[in-house]
């Protein structure tokens, strides 16, 4: 993948007064009151800010907040939360811009932040009259939004197109970086775990990394439905009886390249879905109709973890249980901690992964952990992100 960076345009000094717009992914939670809950996504946008204002460029940044109908501003859409964050991460004044299609006004060394970008009309839908406004605002256009990378708007594709130039943050680059080398030219052998609740919101990944991964761990609803494929009991556990073949297909798919869908041997079971449950340890021969399957067991867990310390590469989406009940929760902490001690390079993603290394404390002892939600996905599915697809036509060498 080949497209410019905004490092070399720095050391090749061509942001000095220059007029630079970063497209950041500050989408961030925020409570009922407007106050951020968690902050990861500014932080992560910090660095491109600061190296564009220490080239002596005169820096823009924007962001959606949500999603906003276009055309009516509501104070509750404001990136104002964000700007205060901004400025106290950056030690530096950032004053918050409305109405700023038509004309910016900044100076080289300040930033300002521009607001809530989906509350311009055109914005979703990448309309070309919007985006060449917005392209006409800069000299250097920089994409740095991974987590809204699967998005063609006008702020992700649409000013890229017609900016004089574009390049990707370091952000941006980094997730690139990160996802190409686990996926594209990974070290072998290279396991993926897909968990979640439902295989219908997987099954394109599913089959993705079938064609390419030599270990697909499955878990949760999905793992489920593999094992109702491979004709096990599992009492009234959730799955999709419907997707049982595209199962089999995908176990087939596996097999006939020698690689394999490991199906639990053991599960955590409880006949009710609740806290305080009773977690009841089972062979999967032995689950009865009225249980439900919460969790793998542990001489699954450590079957997998075994597999984990022999990987090249990890890829990891999705818990394998119930972790947010202490009781069912052993399967995936243990999956969690193999993936921190192994010597792969390890790259996880999603919001319920990130919950799982938050809880378990490993954050530091994964490679990569991706910004990216549903652009995580979408690249893990194989598909071409827009907003990556227009920065490799604008490579220019
Ligand atoms: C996200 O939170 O995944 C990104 O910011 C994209 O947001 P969207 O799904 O509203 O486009």
């Amino acid at each position: 993948m080949q497209f410019n960076r905004l490092s070399d345009l720095i050391a090749a000094n061509q942001l000095r007064g220059k007029r630079v717009f970063i497209r950041a992914d500050l989408n961030v939670p925020q409570d009922d009151e407007g106050r951020i809950t968690e902050d990861t996504r500014i932080r992560a946008s910090v660095p491109a800010i600061r190296q564009a204002l220490d080239a002596g460029a005169a820096v823009m940044v924007t962001s959606h907040l949500g999603r906003p109908v276009e055309g009516e501003f509501n104070p509750s859409d404001s990136l104002a939360p964000v700007a205060t964050r901004l400025s106290a991460l950056l030690d530096k004044r950032v004053t918050l811009i409305h109405n700023w299609v038509d004309g910016v006004e900044v100076a080289p060394g300040q930033i300002v932040l521009l607001e809530n970008c989906r509350v311009n009309r055109g914005e979703k839908k990448n309309d070309e009259v919007l985006a060449k406004k917005m392209a006409a605002l800069c000299d250097i256009y920089v994409n740095d939004a991974f987590g809204t990378a699967h998005r063609a708007e006008a702020t992700t594709v649409g000013i890229a197109q017609f900016a004089p130039v574009a390049c990707a943050g370091p952000l941006l680059a980094a997730e690139l970086d990160a996802l190409g080398k686990a996926l594209n030219a990974p070290a072998r052998p290279l396991l993926a775990i897909v968990a979640g609740s439902k295989v219908s919101s997987k099954l394109t990944i599913l089959k993705a990394l079938a064609a390419k991964v030599d270990h697909l761990i499955v878990g949760g609803g999905i793992a489920n439905t593999f094992m109702l494929a491979a004709g096990l009991n599992i009492g009234k556990s959730l799955a999709e009886a419907d997707l049982v073949d595209e199962a089999r297909e995908i176990m087939a798919m596996m097999s006939a390249r020698g690689a394999s869908v490991p199906i639990p041997t053991d599960v955590v079971c409880a006949k009710q879905f609740a806290a305080t449950a009773t977690a009841t340890v089972k062979a999967v021969a032995d689950v009865e109709d009225d249980d439900l399957i919460l969790d793998i067991g542990p001489q699954t867990a450590a079957l997998l973890a075994a597999q984990i310390a022999q990987a090249g590469t990890v890829v990891w989406n999705g818990p394998v249980g119930v972790f947010e009940f202490e009781q069912f929760g052993h399967g995936t902490k243990t999956l969690a901690l193999a993936i921190a001690d192994a010597k792969a390079f390890s790259i996880a993603g999603g919001g319920d992964t990130l919950a799982a290394i938050a809880k378990y404390d490993i954050a530091d002892r994964i490679d990569y952990i991706s910004t990216g939600g549903g652009a995580f996905l979408e690249f893990l599915e194989g598909q071409t992100l827009p907003a990556v697809a227009i920065l490799e036509q604008r490579f220019s060498q």
